[in-house]
């Protein structure tokens, strides 16, 4: 499983990638705005958090083929190593695709909810396809199914193309997408914190701290006794 922040948030993806195994972040139109300053100055504060190299990955806002491929060459002077452009599967998205896949761009398809977009963006040369998992779920749709679908897809058709599962407002679904096969996930930092937080773990750890406490004194580590 690769991990990765949605949010434009460089505070929190400072915070959190000092804790969790986090191999780049993801934002979109959405998440820029929300942070109400510059764009260029958010890619370089995100970028300067992460470090050199690590996945960001930045979504195009034109709509017709040649712009995106203009913004994601302009992106990658911005962005550096590890940029990824994203770009939605409309046609003139697929047609961006194939140029900056020749190009060689490792290009995210975005706003995938149907494994036949997943699958024409993987045959145009995606290196990701990123499937809005919640945005189904709210629906009435099967998020879980449809990465598990576009993973198949991909297999039988010999396409190197890797899920970059998106959109998650609960645990439940990011297991489910695990356990479909989905190769990565991007996730806002709430939903990321959630994954390993637990009520029995932490009666656990309590019950192990009370008893050392008592028998070795408060605040005495292992450090202590050896
Ligand atoms: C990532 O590529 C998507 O833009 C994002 O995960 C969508 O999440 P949302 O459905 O919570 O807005």
């Amino acid at each position: 499983m690769i991990y990765f922040l949605d949010t434009a948030d460089a505070a929190a993806i400072a915070r959190l990638c000092d804790l969790y195994p986090i191999a780049g972040v993801t934002t979109n139109p959405t998440l820029i705005a929300r942070e109400k300053r510059p764009f260029a100055e958010i890619i370089r504060d995100i970028r300067s958090v992460i470090g050199d190299g690590a996945m960001l990955h930045v979504q195009v806002t034109g709509r017709d083929a040649e712009t995106m491929v203009t913004e994601a060459k302009k992106l990658a002077d911005l962005v550096g190593a590890g940029f990824h452009p994203k770009v939605p599967v409309t046609a003139e998205g697929i047609k961006a695709i194939r140029r900056l896949a020749g190009l060689g761009f490792r290009v995210t398809a975005t706003a995938v909810v149907a494994p036949q977009q997943a699958l024409m963006a993987a045959v145009a040369g995606a290196a990701f396809v990123a499937p809005y998992v919640n945005r189904l779920d709210m629906i009435g749709g099967d998020g879980a199914r449809v990465v598990a679908d576009i993973v198949h897809l991909c297999r039988v058709h010999d396409l190197g193309t890797k899920v970059l599962a998106a959109s998650f407002k609960t645990v439940q679904q990011v297991h489910a997408v695990a356990m479909a096969g989905g190769q990565s996930v991007t996730l806002p930092p709430d939903m990321l914190e959630a994954l390993i937080r637990h009520p029995l773990t932490d009666s656990g750890l309590a019950g192990f701290a009370a008893d050392w406490a008592a028998a070795y004194g408060e605040g005495v580590t292992t450090l202590d006794l050896i």
